[in-house]
């Protein structure tokens, strides 16, 4: 990818009081892609992605945004769109009229065309004539995106935008996102949900208590150096329990699925442990119904980084 970076951070640190909400973050997205930042509630997810939409300074450290340092001042850098905590509409306002009207206060292209397309590609058409008062938030994070499109931003920065949408919502969502990554538009979305994010994005910066705890690919971070726990349900309980036991590396955590299924055992491993338990399970007969992880790689990933992160 040629160009600057779209995002480019260095030692970003944000207090809010003795809320140290930003402790030190570097970042660095390329042009062109879906960024994902992960992160549990409170991880600063959302004071960062305020600093990308100028909303709020830094206390300290640079920041350059499409290539350009982004000074003391508030107000969004040229070339970026985006909203945290929801958009602002105007209840009285149709979806169209809201549009019309944002258009027209950034003294943008206020043509009906544009706006019915913007609609169009978010999946509003139908209710493009209601009043916003009664939108749900899924149908607000898709009016808020409509309202970014139409300014056509380079960095476009959304915080979890998969809140509320239901899943048509969601593949509305999801085909605006990654047509605009296809155009060269970098796209920087946030989510508490590493499945959320796994659908959308081929990087992530997962954030914890305020830290980059994790930068890069996700195929680097659901690698398979990590003991999973997964739900093993079979024809015959019993034997399956006996020939876990006499399998080297394989823990079993709970034996039934919490009391409900007895059929179930859950066992904790790594693959090759896992590979060479459904061997011996086959071989003395034992048919094997379902085998799954009972949290995904990626998820496992994430809660082991997250949890490190807090105990520091
Ligand atoms: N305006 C604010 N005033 C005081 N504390 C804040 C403010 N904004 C965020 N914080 C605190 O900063 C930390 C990070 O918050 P936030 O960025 O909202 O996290 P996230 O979006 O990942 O849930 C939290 O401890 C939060 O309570
Ligand atoms: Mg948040």
């Amino acid at each position: 990818m040629d160009g600057p970076h779209a995002v480019r951070a260095r030692g970003i640190t944000r207090s809010f009081g003795e809320v140290v909400a930003l402790d030190g973050i570097d970042l660095e997205i390329p042009p062109g892609r879906i960024h994902g930042l992960a992160g549990p509630n409170g991880a600063g997810k959302t004071t960062l992605l305020g600093l990308l939409l100028g909303l709020a300074v830094a206390d300290d450290g640079t920041l350059e945004i499409l290539g350009r340092p982004v000074g003391r001042g508030l107000g969004a850098p040229d070339g970026v769109a985006g909203f945290v905590d929801g958009p602002g509409l105007y209840p009285s306002l149709t979806a169209r009229q809201n549009l019309a009207a944002l258009a027209a206060l950034h003294g943008r292209d206020a043509r009906t065309p544009a706006i019915a397309d913007a609609l169009d590609q978010v999946g509003l058409t139908d209710v493009a004539d209601d009043r916003t008062r009664g939108f749900s938030l899924g149908m607000r994070q898709r009016l808020g995106l409509a309202a970014a499109l139409l300014s056509e931003p380079r960095l476009l920065v959304l915080d979890e935008p998969a809140n509320g949408l239901d899943p048509a919502g969601a593949r509305h969502v999801h085909g605006v996102l990654t047509r605009l990554a296809a155009a060269g538009t970098t796209v920087v979305l946030s989510s508490h949900r590493m499945d959320d994010l796994e659908a959308l994005c081929s990087e992530v910066t997962i954030l914890a208590t305020g830290r980059v705890v994790f930068s890069g690919p996700l195929g680097e971070l659901a690698d398979e150096s990590r003991e999973l726990d997964y739900r093993l349900r079979t024809s015959d309980p019993e034997a399956a329990r006996r020939v876990t036991a006499d399998t080297v590396g394989i823990t079993i955590v709970r034996t039934a699925d919490g009391g409900h299924d007895p059929s179930v055992l859950v066992v904790r491993a790594l693959v090759p442990a896992l590979d060479d338990l459904v061997t011996r399970l086959v071989k003395a007969g034992v048919a094997l119904r379902e085998l799954a992880p009972v949290v995904s790689p990626l998820e496992a990933a994430f809660l082991a980084l997250t949890q490190q992160g807090d105990e520091r």
